[in-house]
């Protein structure tokens, strides 16, 4: 009995003792909860560093966006591919996603070899080696003959600008194959799979690092899971940092996975205080040295040899092993983590650590299996001290970002360190819980690895990819081949030459107006007049001033609105109302009761037979007003001036914007010929050889034709272009059938057709989460000046975002970039269609007048060419494009068409004059 008491104590001595002894000897590894909190404190700023645009290009904590922004939701299905690259195993799996609810994954893997001369050779022996992998797998599995998607774990840092894209920065671990580092691996991946064309189709949609994979699978089961951990070969952690902190995208909604690569911590020195002799002797015999420093004291590729060398370092002081070393003792990776588990086990450790070290060759006494045991526990305990630091401080980010007391959260946990060692966890936990006492964490392990996450993100993305499909389809509808540009163009010279000659003139739907204007101003006008401006975004009112000889002109004028309900009353009330207007400016100019020559701009298809007289064939854009159609517009501007009795005018000229805008610009230039309106509506006129005018009698000269070309398309004949969101928004509008190229082509009809596309996306889920707002339903909502701004380059997506919010809709930054495409398909085609017109009467002059090249000036005005920043340069390369022998310049109307009116006015009425006397 009492020997059996001695011997106890003898053995508590021994190991006292040893404990010390090496306690002692490893003082510097043992780290308090003070050097602990102050390391979580050094990594969270290090995080920030991270994120923030401007330190993060040298901050060694790399903090990768992945572009993974959502936890599984269990809507996740379908049959999918996956590889998982960079740990201790390389594997390839078939994933099943069952169908919703059931959250049911079925897999079947098979691990792969791999050597040293592949994970070490070049660039395209590796991934052809992949390749040869996937292809046998699927040989074996029978999926030959199946296109699947396939998602890529690879536990590396990647830099990712989107999901299926990862630019290796730097090899960590084992891996150091050459000429990978900076490319892009999916696409090498993808290069390889070529080379298999005939037994492999597959679609790389996402690549994930291990961490992700980790935090996914666990989420899949625990929603609250929103970090992944890995302490394997390497160690990494990853978490969902809200996108209002991840500078290095862009968007403020929601949040996104950040792959921390926290092995990266201290590159930069930040840990030289706690690094001891044995990391630094480690680092300089590793593939990677002066990188992943952190790493380097924790992950499994690094334990195994932190306990060797430390055990040589003993030995050689005669602490250990009678001083004795074996060369096994001396050899780099003798000693691997397995090892330090298996000496670290509950009750065999002991057995396991004689073992262990009498297969190195050594001796051990009982003591040396003591101490050798412990300076297994201290390098385990400093691995799972330091993981624990990291992570509290990940935790505390996240419940710094939600603004909570408590936080209650999932953490999901990987690699071999982490399943193997037997005490690691429950450590790992408890140092945890102790540095963030105000987290309730639970660890959950991942049993099934990294794949079956990387599956979700692949299943995810492969909705998205479908959804994109449908997005496409829509617009490539807008998306108009060079072929059906020319047709166009051909078209529309046919209906110019239908609409000029007398047979066919009366039905034609490019009506070819002519407008009794027979040449450009001289520079001789001269006198005061007035002129008014209908039709366009804004009534005018305007004084124009000329002086003779100076082609220089002086004008006053005012803005006066038009509510709807007199745009759509009656006749009288919309004229009584214009004669308002004019009297309120008589009034602020102080020229009640001069009697002056006036000209009207009046921007809607008028029949003429005379320069004063107009009548209206039928309302166009958002006019309505009853009585009209088929009256002389200039007698009822007379008839409401007698009607009011306040004062006289002499209405001189009534004219089309086109022929006003022409004029502005030609008083300037007088190789202006053309004049050109792409704002509320769409439309052109140009000078025509009088001969060709069959309607008008006379053959010298030329004249002006508006030719109301907004009507091309009223008989049909580019219905093949047309969409439904074309004939949905003809439907709505207030001339259904009537004006169909310039509901493809103007500002009043553009928004319009963007919000049909929008209601449709909505209605397929594709946008708005589905939901259609009243805000959508609304009409007009999308005005010229709107979808301008939207479509500016300069503009970043939060604020397309908030011009969406401003509109009422509550768009996501993905639903913004939709809508922001949907516009620019639909401007864009409206440009090329305008060009395409313009092409037509381009090269109808030039070959009227049978020249090799035509010079040419068009004058511009409106606010779609002004106001939107693609529109004009569309427009003109398309013109170029179409009409490649004439060589057109386009010049802005900076005055409206009020001045050329008023210059019409002028000539009108020297012309008058003369004819009196
Ligand atoms: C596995 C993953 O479960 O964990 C791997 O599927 C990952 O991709 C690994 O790299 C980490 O552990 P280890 O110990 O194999 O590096
Ligand atoms: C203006 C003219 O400059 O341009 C208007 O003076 C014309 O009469 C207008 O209708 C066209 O642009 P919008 O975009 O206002 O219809
Ligand atoms: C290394 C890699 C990292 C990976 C980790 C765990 O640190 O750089 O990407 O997540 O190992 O495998
Ligand atoms: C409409 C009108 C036309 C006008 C054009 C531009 O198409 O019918 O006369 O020129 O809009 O304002």
């Amino acid at each position: 009995m009492f020997a059996v008491h001695l011997m106890a104590f003898y053995f508590a001595k021994l190991k006292e003792d040893q404990i010390k002894k090496v306690d002692r000897f490893l003082y510097h590894m043992r780290l308090s909860d003070e050097i602990l909190l102050d390391i979580m404190a050094r990594f969270q700023a290090e995080m920030q560093k991270g994120l923030d645009k401007d330190t993060n290009p040298t901050a060694s904590v790399k903090m990768l966006p992945t572009f993974v922004r959502a936890i599984p939701d269990g809507s996740e299905h379908g049959e999918f591919l996956s590889l998982d690259l960079g740990g201790s195993k390389f594997r390839v799996l078939k994933v099943q996603v069952s169908e919703e609810g059931k959250r049911n994954v079925q897999m079947e893997s098979q691990f792969y070899p791999t050597p040293n001369e592949i994970i070490r050779g070049n660039s395209s022996e590796l991934f052809e080696y992949v390749a040869d992998c996937l292809a046998d797998f699927m040989k074996t599995k029978g999926l030959e003959s199946k296109k699947l998607p396939l998602g890529l774990t690879f536990s590396f840092p990647c830099l990712q600008n989107k999901l299926e894209e990862g630019v290796l920065l730097s090899w960590t671990k084992k891996f150091k194959a050459r000429g990978v580092q900076h490319t892009d691996v999916v696409n090498s991946l993808k290069k390889a799979i070529q080379k298999h064309k005939q037994d492999i189709d597959v679609d790389i949609l996402a690549l994930v690092n291990d961490t992700v994979g980790t935090m996914m699978t666990c989420a899949y089961d625990d929603p609250y899971c929103e970090v992944g951990v890995i302490i394997g070969t390497g160690t990494n952690a990853c978490y969902m940092e809200d996108m209002s902190n991840i500078d290095l995208v862009e968007g403020d909604e929601g949040r996104m996975c950040i792959n921390t690569e926290w092995g990266a911590f201290g590159d930069d020195g930040a840990l030289e205080d706690i690094r001891t002799e044995f990391d630094r002797e480690l680092d300089l015999g590793s593939l990677n040295p002066g990188k992943q420093l952190f790493e380097k004291m924790i992950s499994g590729l690094y334990m195994g040899e932190l306990v060797r060398l430390i055990l040589l370092k003993m030995a050689k002081a005669g602490l250990l092993f009678g001083g004795k070393k074996s060369s096994a003792l001396h050899t780099k990776g003798k000693i691997e983590t397995r090892h330090v588990a298996s000496m670290e086990k509950y009750k065999e450790g002991l057995a396991n650590t004689r073992e262990i070290l009498t297969d190195l060759g050594l001796e051990p006494s009982e003591a040396d299996c003591i101490a050798v045991q412990h300076v297994c526990t201290i390098v385990s305990f400093r691995s799972a001290n330091l993981c624990a630091a990291a992570l509290a401080a990940i935790l505390t980010r996240l419940q710094e970002n939600k603004k909570l007391e408590r936080l209650r959260t999932t953490v999901g946990m990987d690699g071999t360190v982490y399943k193997i060692h037997p005490q690691y966890p429950k450590r790992l936990h408890k140092v945890v819980r102790r540095l963030v006492p105000n987290c309730d964490v639970r660890f959950l392990l991942s049993e099934s690895g990294s794949t079956k996450g990387a599956a979700m993100v692949t299943a995810v993305a492969c909705r998205l990819q479908a959804q994109r499909k449908q997005i496409d389809r829509v617009l490539a509808l807008f998306q108009l081949t060079q072929e059906q540009l020319v047709g166009i163009q051909d078209k529309m010279r046919a209906e110019f030459e239908y609409g000029l000659k007398r047979d066919t003139h009366p039905l034609a739907t490019v009506k070819m107006l002519p407008t009794y204007v027979y040449g450009m101003p001289d520079g001789t006008e001269k006198g005061k007049f007035l002129a008014l401006d209908l039709g366009g975004t804004n009534f005018r009112v305007l004084l124009v001033k000329m002086r003779s000889g100076r082609r220089s002109v002086r004008m006053y004028n005012k803005i006066f609105a038009i509510p709807l309900e007199i745009m759509q009353g009656t006749g009288e009330e919309l004229f009584d109302h214009i004669v308002q207007c004019i009297a309120d400016f008589l009034d602020y100019m102080g020229l009640k009761g001069a009697q002056l020559p006036l000209g009207f701009t009046f921007s809607f298809p008028c029949r003429q037979k005379n320069i004063d007289k107009g009548i209206l064939i039928e309302w166009t854009k958002g006019f309505k007003a009853t009585d009209c159609e088929g009256e002389d517009v200039v007698d009822m501007l007379r008839e409401a001036i007698k009607r009011r009795n306040e004062f006289d005018l002499d209405i001189v000229a009534v004219v089309n914007d086109t022929v006003g805008t022409m004029m502005t610009c030609g008083y300037e230039n007088p190789n202006c010929e053309i004049g050109l309106i792409a704002g509320t509506g769409s439309n052109m006129c140009y000078m025509e050889d009088m001969k060709n005018i069959e309607m008008v009698d006379g053959d010298e000269g030329k004249m002006c034709i508006n030719t109301e070309w907004g009507g091309f398309g009223d008989n049909s004949c580019i219905d093949d272009i047309r969409t439904q969101y074309d004939k949905e928004v003809d439907e709505g509008s207030l001339n259904a059938g009537k004006q169909r190229y310039e509901k493809m082509t103007s500002g009043m009809y553009l928004g319009e057709i963007v919000r049909q596309i929008l209601i449709d996306l909505t209605k397929q889920g594709l946008l708005f989460r589905g939901q259609i707002s009243e805000r959508l339903r609304t009409r007009g909502i999308f005005e010229t000046k709107f979808l301008s701004q939207i479509e500016s380059d300069r503009l970043a997506l939060l604020q397309v975002r908030s011009i969406l919010q401003q509109l009422g809709l509550d768009s996501t930054c993905e639903d913004s970039i939709v809508v922001k495409e949907v516009c620019g398909a639909v401007s864009r085609r409206a440009a090329q269609l305008c060009g395409a017109g313009l092409a037509a009467i381009v090269e109808k002059r030039r070959e009227d007048q049978g020249l090799e090249h035509l010079k040419i000036t068009v004058g511009v005005d409106g606010t779609l060419y002004k106001l939107h920043p693609h529109f004009s340069r569309i427009l003109k390369e398309t013109v170029k494009e179409l009409a490649p022998q004439c060589d057109v310049a386009f010049m802005l109307s900076e005055d409206g068409s009020g001045k050329g009116a008023a210059l019409i006015t002028a000539v009108a009425k020297r012309l008058q004059q003369a004819q009196e006397n």
